[in-house]
């Protein structure tokens, strides 16, 4: 059954105040709880008192100390309810759960002897009965129990205020987290568990410790997750004026876990692959995950927690912010054009990739049958970008000014998107009621722009014109209010133009780079004084989550690629030079015509080789080709093979073009410094192992050999997962297979370095990579019961692998809905996630469609989870 936005009521009961015990056994834990509950004042009068709860076995039930009779009042699978129940009462009920059970990692579970909680979005009644909405916050006050030995350590939200020892072995401790807050921020973990330990000064003076939580044997890989934290308390004080608010702050790892962390207040629970490294088992990639997803995880504490969502359909209010403040975060602790690269990059690829298939869904939704499913790119991702458009909008002063308003008007709040932008609003006095169509429709509007120079008048008029595809269930689009970053580059200075923009209340001064409103249909901007003809650079830093179409030139992007003072314009120049050659190539390959290569591209990237002007960093992401997922979201109809064909094609050309440039280039940057996670270093070893890949591509010797070697020095990890990755995907099992075996024989006891075994072997585009897949899930290292190795195995291949999952026999789907089916009884969370693929059939061949229904058919036959369910009915729909 969906629920709807437009039947948001207030509910019958507040909290104040929950009293929690819990006697922790792995198969029958007892929870009883006390909940002081008051009558809602805003609620409708006469409502009875209901409360959530699934999978509980009710022992006790009181109030006010006297025992309820059956018939007093009645449960069934989701719900107790109590008719007759007084205005304020004292609730208690006692239940018994069997966390040992709970392989949907929701609720409270058992990872590896450690019994840990998630609760986000609706976990907490799989705890207690409860008022289980985001709405309802009460301060919290729970009391662990649990054997000594085996559970040593016994955390939950706020202070331990009590501790001490219980008969039978026990011991217990008590905490208090005196901020309120709703049930999803509520966490418990206990287990044998170390800790590291910190220590952090807030701008006020409140001494703050920190803690890290993990199992011993990886006491050594805490450091750049506690360095990522420090840095993150004290950027959000410096950028936002966000200050801690309680005396601990814990960290821990945990090894399964369906996301990569989660806020609760005071104790923040993370994947363990979300906070672990070292430089011998992580990539720079991960270290820098890791300190993104530190910062996302803290800075909730403000925005998500202090001020939390009235429903879940404002999920975005906290994650969209989120995510908008951890990648500034990340912008400034490493390279900020590469950041701003990345995060487009995989919205552009898999955010538009869900905005145009049968999931498609608005930044605020207005229904749902399962919230775990709203998890979204589109919720996160787009929503980030939303927030980002209002800083365009504003400026970054202003912007500020709306968000102090924001967490001051809102604090101890449970509020709405409209909260939110009125806060901006109000600040700025700009009108940003077209802006909110931003959070009610779906789909990537699409822009198409043409601009013409005079050169007798010196105008230069731009045309825009937009328009959103429609989505399922909204057919119909109302323009949007466009952010448009433009630059005018002259083609004779190679310089940015003053704009001076012509309005209807006389000429703005828009200085060299300025922001257009796009708010009709169309609408046609003229600039004028403008002294030469201008190449136009459009949406700047990405400037709005678009599609926009320009009829560029070839030349026009190499002249971009060489002159635009806009980075990420720069980089994306190149993306659509390379665009351009490889859609010739795909037609090429489709018709069975000799492929070319284009000059341009090889000149253009023979530039950028031998006249090093960049930053290494975004020099090492102008070098990189766009991905084949990439390539295909440009496609009417995506041919997997023509694509992987056509890519390798450019890739292999340019390597016999540029092969001494290239292998210079891996020469200038090798280094034996000891490693370390910072931007010069990163984006040392990223340019190298770029050069490298052009080298491997055409299985130069020389390049061969330096793969061997940098494997074998077993530097660290980046370097090394690099050249595996490049032998395992070529041709010479002469060295790969060897190099495979040791790396797996070496890391067997570490289970996050055997997902990257697992992952590099199965993303090989070889045609037995669909075996290797089935073989390793049999492998001792694999379960399916935990996320990071389905992700790691199934997900890196249907995801990655796209000539070999789309494999024309179906076996790639099949194995997959196999997957699926065993999953949607283990994890729903999970099953709905990896089924993704499968989803997005209509983007395919017929015959392909066809291999790819039959598998959802199969599923849709299957009892299902509400997760399953609701997404195959979504992709079946038409
Ligand atoms: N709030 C968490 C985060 O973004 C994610 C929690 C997701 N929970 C879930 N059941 N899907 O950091
Ligand atoms: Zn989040």
């Amino acid at each position: 059954q969906p629920v709807y936005l437009k039947n948001y009521r207030p509910p019958a009961y507040r909290v104040t105040h929950t009293e929690l015990k819990f006697d922790l056994s792995p198969t029958d834990t007892h929870v009883h709880a006390a909940l002081h509950l008051e009558r809602h004042p805003d609620s409708e009068p006469g409502l009875p008192l209901t409360l959530h709860g699934e999978k509980l076995s009710l022992e006790r039930i009181a109030i006010d100390g006297q025992e309820l009779q059956p018939g007093e009042y009645q449960v069934d699978d989701e719900t107790l309810t109590i008719t007759d129940a007084p205005d304020r009462l004292r609730l208690e009920t006692e239940v018994v759960i069997d966390p040992q059970a709970n392989t949907a990692l929701e609720g409270l579970y058992l990872s590896n002897g450690m019994f840990c909680t998630q609760c986000e979005a609706e976990g907490f009644r799989r705890i207690t009965y409860y008022l289980d909405r985001p709405d309802v916050m009460a301060t919290f006050s729970t009391t662990v129990i649990g054997d000594q030995k085996q559970l040593p350590v016994l955390l939950s939200n706020g202070n331990p205020v009590e501790r001490g020892e219980l008969p039978d072995g026990k011991h217990f401790v008590t905490w208090e987290d005196p901020h309120p807050k709703p049930s999803y921020l509520f966490a418990l973990v206990a287990g044998q568990l170390e800790k590291v330990e910190d220590r952090f000064t807030t701008m006020s003076g409140r001494d703050v410790t920190l803690q890290l939580w993990v199992e011993p044997e990886n006491l050594d890989k805490t450091e750049h997750a506690m360095r990522s934290l420090k840095a993150s308390m004290a950027w959000d004080e410096q950028t936002y004026g966000r200050e801690y608010d309680l005396d601990l702050f814990m960290i821990v790892a945990v090894n399964d876990f369906n996301m990569g962390a989660m806020e609760n207040k005071g104790l923040n629970i993370f994947n363990s692959a979300a906070v672990l490294t070292h430089p011998q088992t992580a990539t720079d990639a991960a270290f820098q995950r890791v300190e993104g997803v530190v910062a996302h995880e803290y800075f909730h504490n403000w925005s998500g927690n202090r001020v939390t969502c009235r429903d879940w359909f404002q999920l975005s209010l906290k994650e969209g912010f989120t995510v908008f403040r951890d990648q500034n975060f990340s912008a400034d602790m490493n390279s900020a054009p590469v950041k701003r690269i990345e995060d487009v990059s995989f919205l552009r690829t898999a955010q538009f990739a869900e905005d145009a298939g049968p999931t498609a869904h608005p930044v605020r939704p207005d229904h749902y049958i399962e919230i775990s499913n709203f998890y979204t790119l589109t919720i996160y991702e787009k929503g980030s970008e939303i927030v980002r458009m209002l800083r365009n909008l504003l400026g970054w002063e202003a912007f500020r000014q709306g968000s102090d308003l924001y967490f001051e008007r809102f604090d101890g709040q449970a509020v709405t998107i409209e909260d939110f932008v009125g806060c901006m609003a109000e600040v700025s006095g700009l009108d940003l009621d077209q802006f909110m169509r931003w959070y009610s429709q779906a789909g990537t509007p699409e822009i198409d722009a043409y601009g013409e120079y005079d050169y007798a008048s010196a105008e230069y008029r731009l045309t825009l014109r937009q328009r959103t595809p429609a989505t399922p269930g909204q057919p119909d689009k109302l323009p949007l209010h466009i952010p448009v970053r433009v630059g005018l580059v002259g083609t004779k200075s190679g310089e940015d133009l003053t704009l001076t923009l012509d309005t209807p209340d006389g000429k703005e001064d828009l200085g060299k780079d300025g922001v257009l409103h796009l708010r009709e249909e169309e609408q046609t901007f003229v600039f004028t004084d403008v002294a030469e003809a201008p190449v136009p650079s459009l949406l700047r830093g990405f400037s709005a989550p678009v599609k926009l179409r320009f009829p560029y030139g070839r030349e026009d992007l190499a002249f971009l690629l060489q002159n635009d003072s806009d980075d990420f314009n720069r980089w994306d120049a190149g993306q659509r030079l390379a665009m351009l050659a490889l859609d010739d190539l795909i037609a090429a390959h489709r018709n069975g015509v000799e492929k070319v290569m284009d000059p341009r591209v090889t000149e253009a990237f023979r530039s950028l080789l031998i006249e090093p002007n960049d930053d290494k960093a975004v020099l090492a992401e102008m070098l990189t080709l766009p991905s084949e997922a990439y390539i295909a979201e440009q496609q009417p109809m995506v041919d997997v093979d023509a694509i992987h064909a056509a890519r390798n094609f450019v890739k292999q050309s340019l390597a016999v073009a540029l092969r001494d440039e290239f292998l210079a280039l891996y020469q200038a940057n090798r280094s034996d410094a000891p490693y370390a996670p910072d931007a010069e270093q990163i984006a040392q070893r990223s340019l190298k192992n770029v050069a490298l890949s052009y080298l491997m591509s055409i299985e130069d010797e020389e390049g061969v050999e330096l793969a061997r070697q940098q494997f074998e020095a077993q530097h660290n990890m980046t370097d090394v997962r690099a050249a595996l990755t490049l032998l395992v995907h070529s041709s010479r099992g002469d060295i790969a297979d060897p190099a495979l075996r040791a790396f797996g024989e070496k890391w067997a006891h570490d289970p996050l370095v055997m997902d990257q075994w697992f992952s590099v072997q199965v993303t090989r585009p070889q045609s037995d990579a669909l075996e290797r897949v089935k073989y390793l899930m049999d492998h001792p290292a694999f379960s399916l019961k935990n996320p990071n190795r389905v992700r790691a195995l199934i997900g890196a291949f249907a995801g990655q692998n796209r000539v070999n999952f789309h494999r024309l026999d179906g076996e790639g789907y099949r194995l997959l809905a196999d997957v699926v089916i065993e999953l949607n009884r283990l994890n729903p969370e999970i099953a709905a996630r990896i089924i993704t693929p499968l989803t997005r059939w209509q983007r395919f061949d017929e015959q392909r469609q066809a291999l790819m229904k039959a598998e959802l058919e199969r599923i849709r036959a299957e009892e299902l989870s509400p997760n399953v369910y609701e997404v195959v009915e979504k992709a079946l729909a038409n």
